[in-house]
Order: structure tokens, then C-alpha cells, then sequence
């Protein structure tokens, strides 16, 4: 388990699922964490970590904009002293209306916060990024293939996987590693219609029945993920988007009668 002590880590969309459950692990392993949102709750975040006896800074803002970014950029250097781990994880759906019904108004705005976003924080944060850092993109199975959302959020996810392979070629030699993590379905405040409805139905055990798991996910099972290609330990590991989706995206959709 790697030891994150005298690190800094910035973590987007941390109100809560992943981004709150990898910055409470970070955080748990030593790193001083600065965690940003949209949604104020993610000074719940910052609380939940202090409370826990680690070291954490709030800051509300939109982070798809550049004084967003300049803002919890801002809060790393001045008040932790530096910067080693970037996790741009805020993201959007746009909504689950029927596919080729998405306006332009939404399209846009899905673009913007799920891949414009992560731009924007590699950008801002690289110039104060220590030697040996490492940045790690929220991706999703959903921009591997086509099936698994709607049609923009599965474009800008697609986006969000080039973006990690293209940064990390343009950092050549610079020694800070770009990574992703393309998670299948987890339980979080963005699926909690889906795993609600299933409940109400009586249908949980259908969540995940075309998963080899057989099940969803949990964001603490991301927040392993990143933290591992953030960590020293995955040193050799770059320009890669690891799916975290127990096994989704490996297989071809069958005919149960033709597996084994
Ligand atoms: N839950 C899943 O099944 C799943 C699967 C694949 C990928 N993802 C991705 O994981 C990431 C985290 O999502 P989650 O599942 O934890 O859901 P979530 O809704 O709990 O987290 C997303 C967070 O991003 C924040 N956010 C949205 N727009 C923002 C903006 N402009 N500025 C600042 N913050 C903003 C939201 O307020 C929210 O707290 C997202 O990028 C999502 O697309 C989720």
C-alpha cells in the first residue's frame, strides 16, 4: 500500500462517489488533498477527512473554467505547498433522454465539464506539478464502446481517453504520468436513479447481470484504481486508461448457450 505522505493531491467532482471516496483513501495514505466541486457539499468531504485526522481544502467553484482551476490549483500550491496528483473526475450525464434526442445546448455542456474540463486542469495544474507526479482522468467504459450511455457523455468520455494518450506523448520526458480510469457501473450519486428504481422494483439482482462480476460497482473500488496509477508503484505506467468494471468491457455480448 503506498504511503502518499508529503504529497499533494487535487481532486475534481468530489462532493461525492468517486472523487469523495478517493480523496478520503489519498487522504487516509498521507496526502494533503484539495477536493473542488460545483456542489458545496464537498466541504462535507474536506470535513469527513479532517475529521479522520487528515489534511483537506475545500473550494467551490466550476471546475470547467479557468478561474475554477486557477482556483484549486491555487489552494494546492499556496496551501500545501506544491502539487503531485491531479484526479479530474467531475463529469456530468446531460441526462438520459432518448439517444439521438440530445440538443446542442447539452451536448455542449457535456463536453465542456466532462472533457474540456480535465483539459483544463492538466493545463493549469502542470506548470506547478512536481517531478514525479502523476494525473488521473475519471474516463468511463462508456467511451470504449457505444452501449453504456448516452451519446454525448459516451463521446466525451472517448475524448477523455485520446486526452490521456495525447497529454502524456506532449509530457515526453518530463517525467509526470497521465492516466485514466474507465469505470463501468458504480453506485454513486450520478446512477442512484438506476439503483433506486431497480430497488423499488424489486430488481437489485438485476444490476450488473451482464457483468461477469455480477454486480455494480463501488466507488472505493475505483478510488483503489487511481490511487494505485497515482502512486509510485505504477511508475511505468502511462498514456493508459484502465477499465474498472469487473470484466464488462473484456467480452463480446453472447449467446448464453455458446459459453462455456
Ligand atoms: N457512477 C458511474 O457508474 C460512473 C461510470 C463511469 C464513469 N463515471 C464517471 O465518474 C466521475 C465521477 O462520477 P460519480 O459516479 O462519482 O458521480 P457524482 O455525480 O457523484 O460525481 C460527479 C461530481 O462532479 C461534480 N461536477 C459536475 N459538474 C461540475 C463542474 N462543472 N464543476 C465542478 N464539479 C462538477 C458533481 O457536482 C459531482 O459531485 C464522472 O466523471 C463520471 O462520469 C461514473
Amino acid at each position: 500500500m503506498t504511503d502518499f505522505t508529503g504529497k499533494t493531491a487535487i481532486i475534481t467532482g468530489a462532493a461525492g462517489g468517486i472523487g469523495r471516496a478517493t480523496a478520503r483513501l489519498l487522504a487516509a495514505r498521507g496526502a494533503a488533498v484539495v477536493v473542488a466541486d460545483v456542489n458545496a457539499d464537498v466541504r462535507d468531504t474536506a470535513s469527513l477527512i479532517r475529521e479522520a485526522g487528515g489534511q483537506a481544502e475545500a473550494v467551490v467553484t466550476d471546475v470547467a473554467t479557468d478561474t475554477g482551476a486557477e482556483a484549486f490549483v491555487r489552494a494546492a500550491v499556496e496551501g500545501f505547498g506544491g502539487l503531485d496528483i491531479l484526479h479530474a473526475n467531475a463529469g456530468i450525464t446531460g441526462g438520459f433522454v432518448p439517444r439521438l434526442d440530445e440538443d446542442t445546448a447539452t451536448f455542449l455542456e457535456v463536453l465542456r465539464v466532462n472533457l474540456l474540463g480535465p483539459w483544463i486542469a492538466i493545463r493549469t495544474a502542470l506548470p506547478h506539478m512536481r517531478q514525479g507526479g502523476a494525473i488521473v482522468c475519471t474516463a468511463s467504459v462508456a467511451g470504449l464502446r457505444a452501449g453504456a450511455g448516452p451519446i454525448a457523455y459516451s463521446a466525451s468520455k472517448a475524448g477523455v481517453v485520446n486526452l490521456v494518450q495525447s497529454t502524456a506523448m506532449a509530457l515526453t520526458g518530463r517525467g509526470i504520468r497521465v492516466n485514466g480510469v474507465a469505470p463501468g457501473l458504480i453506485e454513486t450519486p450520478m446512477t442512484a436513479l438506476l439503483y433506486d428504481d431497480a430497488r423499488a422494483r424489486g430488481r437489485e439482482d438485476r444490476i450488473g447481470q451482464l457483468n461477469p462480476a455480477r454486480r455494480g460497482g463501488q466507488p472505493q473500488e475505483i478510488a483503489e484504481a487511481v490511487a494505485w496509477l497515482a502512486s509510485d508503484a505504477a511508475s511505468y505506467v502511462n498514456g493508459q486508461v484502465l477499465a474498472v468494471d469487473g470484466g464488462l468491457s473484456a467480452q463480446h455480448p453472447f449467446t448464453p448457450k455458446w459459453s462455456l
